[in-house]
């Protein structure tokens, strides 16, 4: 069995660690990062349309069995292009996911605890956040924070820098006065700078939609009805990379990917 992932670039290897973490050995993977092309986050919703059909079908012609939509930018703003595009293969993106971590995590606070969202500039534009966790009555005030810088820092590999360290607390620092309450890390870029926005919020319960989108597939009746009929032939996952610009690839990224 084959699982596609996309990302704008090298947030989607978040997605693809945790999914290689809790599935199966023998499953497959093609993973595209639009790297050509990244950010989506500061486009407008037809350009990260536009940009999202034309990698998925890359991801199509690959035959994938399923495809995780591993950005949250695309998710927010061409889930139903790409799942119309893709029919009738099957497509998981990070929203949902999130959402219902996001909810997990409150359970284990105060009530009316707040959650604030940080995400790209076009996925906080879309409120996909917001209006989900509004629809399920998540109980405290919800903020959506966008963080554009925080995409090309991570993409210059400056993931323990100064500078990422300083623009976290300037992103956090509206929400410092509120009691703690989640902040869910709605990027898949995020999950790489995990511990900076822990050590930026104390107190805070940080989620991030790596961990969520994996978590969501494994327990998918989907996923548990495919996996028990697929072939368990490999002892480790084969991955095929696929980046639209391999030059763009940051370093970091690059020796991650040595390891895998
Ligand atoms: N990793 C992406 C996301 O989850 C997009 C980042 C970007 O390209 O701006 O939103």
């Amino acid at each position: 069995m084959k699982i596609g992932v996309f990302d704008s670039g090298v947030g989607g290897l978040t997605v693809l660690a945790e999914l290689k973490k809790r599935l199966p050995l023998h499953l497959s993977y093609v993973y595209l990062g639009d790297t050509a092309h990244v950010p989506y986050g500061p486009k407008s919703s037809a350009q990260i349309q536009k940009l999202s059909l034309d990698a998925v079908e890359i991801l199509k012609a690959k035959k994938v069995d399923a495809l995780v939509v591993a950005c949250n930018t695309a998710a927010s703003h061409a889930m139903s292009q790409i799942e119309a595009r893709m029919n009738p293969i099957p497509v998981f993106g990070v929203v949902e996911p999130g959402v219902v971590a996001a909810l997990d995590a409150l359970r284990d606070l105060p009530k009316k605890s707040p959650v604030v969202v940080f995400a790209t500039k076009a996925t906080v534009r879309s409120r996909a956040y917001s209006l989900a966790l509004e629809s399920r009555d998540a109980g405290g005030p919800i903020y959506e924070q966008a963080c554009p810088l925080l995409v090309p820092i991570i993409e210059e590999g400056w993931i323990d820098h100064a500078v990422l360290h300083q623009t976290i607390r300037e992103y956090v620092s509206p929400y410092l006065t509120l009691k703690p309450g989640v902040a869910l890390l709605g990027c898949t870029h995020y999950p790489w700078i995990h511990q900076a926005f822990e050590k930026a919020l104390p107190g805070w319960r940080v989620v991030n939609s790596a961990w969520a989108v994996a978590h969501f597939l494994e327990q998918s009746g989907w996923f548990q009805a495919k996996v028990s009929q697929s072939k368990r032939s490999q002892k480790s996952p084969h991955i095929e990379w696929i980046f639209t610009d391999p030059d763009a690839v940051p370093e970091f990224a690059r020796k991650w990917i040595q390891n895998e």
